[in-house]
């Protein structure tokens, strides 16, 4: 059922038309340059009381679509569900979801009773109107496992990888050790070395960081990870390689949340910041569109 990277993308069956998420409107745009203009722009409003409205601009009937649509903040879960009634209500033939960041990803488990599996229920109910569904660099890969439709988890790894040559690299980082998968296919798409740090999560903003006893006096090094959230992981990794005598430290990730002045705070202790455009905005100096054209749509 899940897979990364899958290499039977959706033209095989039959293609495609693109439905215009609102929560990823330059993504899609990017997307919408290779598609032929097989695209179908939604129209999103948002009412005085807060509630939230979409509506097609095309016609869906009889096709298949695959709708493109990030769900942070958190209020997009709510377009992604009505989009989803929509494009059915409109008599698409399939619709196949691309939601480049995932949001609940970091709430894969029962992390103390009573808790809920946020990934899971969120999964749960993007299923039932959905014949396929794509994420990129999930938290966890095992989130796939919690669909019973066909789930890939691609990678954006390669492509940060490509952008982070352009500082001619000593070493990639990974901050935790649950990023070494990542880590490792970043280092592996340009043959560099690669490590871990050893991180201790104190609370939702505090974390520390161990020194490891990696070698990086004089070097140039990337840390890479999926999320930069409060930017409090990042800061601390970065901290502790300039203190142990890095040349420059530049910080990469998929997903950019920065929330509040993270993104200001990570500036004063690295080199650089960049990440994806799976979440639109601040750092985003690598695009996702041709992972997803590649992959979901054929087209290279
Ligand atoms: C956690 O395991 C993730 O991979 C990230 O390291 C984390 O979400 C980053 O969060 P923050 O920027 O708030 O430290």
């Amino acid at each position: 059922m899940s897979n990364e990277n899958s290499k039977t993308p959706l033209y095989f069956i039959r293609v495609i038309m693109l439905v215009k998420g609102p929560g990823s409107p330059a993504l899609c745009d990017r997307l919408e340059k290779s598609l032929d203009g097989n695209a179908v722009d939604v129209e999103h409003k948002i009412f005085p009381d807060g509630e939230r409205y979409v509506h097609l601009k095309g016609d869906v009937s009889g096709e298949d679509c695959v709708l493109v649509h990030t769900t942070h903040p958190s209020e997009n879960l709510l377009d992604l569900f009505f989009l989803q009634d929509a494009v059915f209500q409109g008599g698409a033939s399939s619709l196949n979801i691309v939601v480049p960041y995932f949001s609940y990803g970091r709430q894969d488990q029962c992390f103390s009773d009573g808790e809920a599996i946020s990934s899971r229920a969120i999964a749960r109910r993007i299923e039932i109107e959905a014949n396929s569904f794509y994420s990129i660099d999930l938290h966890s890969s095992k989130i796939t496992d919690f669909f019973s439709i066909p789930a890939t988890n691609l990678s954006a790894m390669s492509w940060l990888a490509d952008h982070a040559e352009l500082y001619d690299p000593d070493l990639f980082l990974s901050p935790d050790e649950g990023g070494i998968q990542r880590i490792k296919k970043a280092a592996e798409e340009v043959e560099i070395e690669w490590d871990y740090l050893v991180k201790e999560r104190i609370d939702g903003e505090t974390v520390k960081i161990e020194p490891k006893g990696i070698e990086v006096e004089g070097k140039t090094v990337v840390i890479l990870d999926d999320i930069i959230s409060t930017g409090g992981t990042m800061f601390e990794a970065a901290k502790q390689l300039a203190e142990q005598g890095a040349d420059e430290v530049h910080v990469g990730c998929t997903h950019g949340i920065f929330v509040g002045d993270a993104f200001q705070r990570l500036k004063g202790v690295c080199d650089s910041i960049f990440c994806t455009d799976t979440i639109e905005g601040k750092g985003n100096e690598v695009t996702v569109a041709p992972l997803i054209l590649e992959s979901v749509f054929g087209i290279e």
